[in-house]
């Protein structure tokens, strides 16, 4: 139910972020530098990496109070990615809602099948907009091993 609303959230925060930067560059009297840091946004996608892994095997283990946190840091990452980026299309990150939720609903069900399914749903969504942003060549999959980048392929997409 608050997953539901977290691309909502996005967008109306998405409105008021210049001018919540403006402000905290004047308030703050311990910045030596005008500039704002703005992670980039591989940066921020590698987070959401490590976090569709632990998500992964969190749930596999059955371990949901674990999984339900690393699926709120992924969506984090993803919101801040859709904050910061205003290149990426809306559509693109609205199409993950969704899978999002139903990874959601399977965490509180602590429902290994529906888990998984929702999941890969998931990872579906994460290639779409690779693929549709000229990135395709970054390939997310479900992971086998439980290895920092097992849930990527790196062999050449078709
Ligand atoms: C709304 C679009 C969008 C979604 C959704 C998205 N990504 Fe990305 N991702 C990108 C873009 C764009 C880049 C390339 C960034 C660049 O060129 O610097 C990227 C890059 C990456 C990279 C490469 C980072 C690096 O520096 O090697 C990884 C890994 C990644 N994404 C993982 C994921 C995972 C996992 C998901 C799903 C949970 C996901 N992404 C969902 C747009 C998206």
């Amino acid at each position: 139910m608050k997953l539901r609303g977290w691309m909502i959230g996005t967008l109306m925060l998405g409105a008021s972020v210049p001018l919540a930067l403006a402000q905290s560059d004047m308030r703050s009297p311990s910045s030596s530098s005008s500039e704002q840091y703005v992670p980039r946004l591989g940066d921020i996608m590698s987070g959401v990496q490590a976090r569709h892994v632990k998500l992964w095997f969190a749930g596999k283990a059955q371990n949901w109070g674990l999984a339900e946190f690393e699926l709120r840091q992924l969506k984090a990452g993803l919101t801040e990615a859709a904050l910061l980026y205003s290149g990426i299309p809306v559509t693109n990150v609205t199409t993950l809602d969704g899978p999002l939720t139903d990874v959601s609903d399977a965490i509180s069900a602590k429902d290994g099948r529906k888990f998984a399914k929702a999941m890969s749903g998931l990872t579906d969504g994460c290639n779409g907009c690779h693929q549709s942003m000229g990135r395709g060549f970054i390939a997310i999959r479900i992971p086998t091993q439980q290895q920092p980048f097992g849930n990527q392929q790196f062999a050449p997409q078709r």
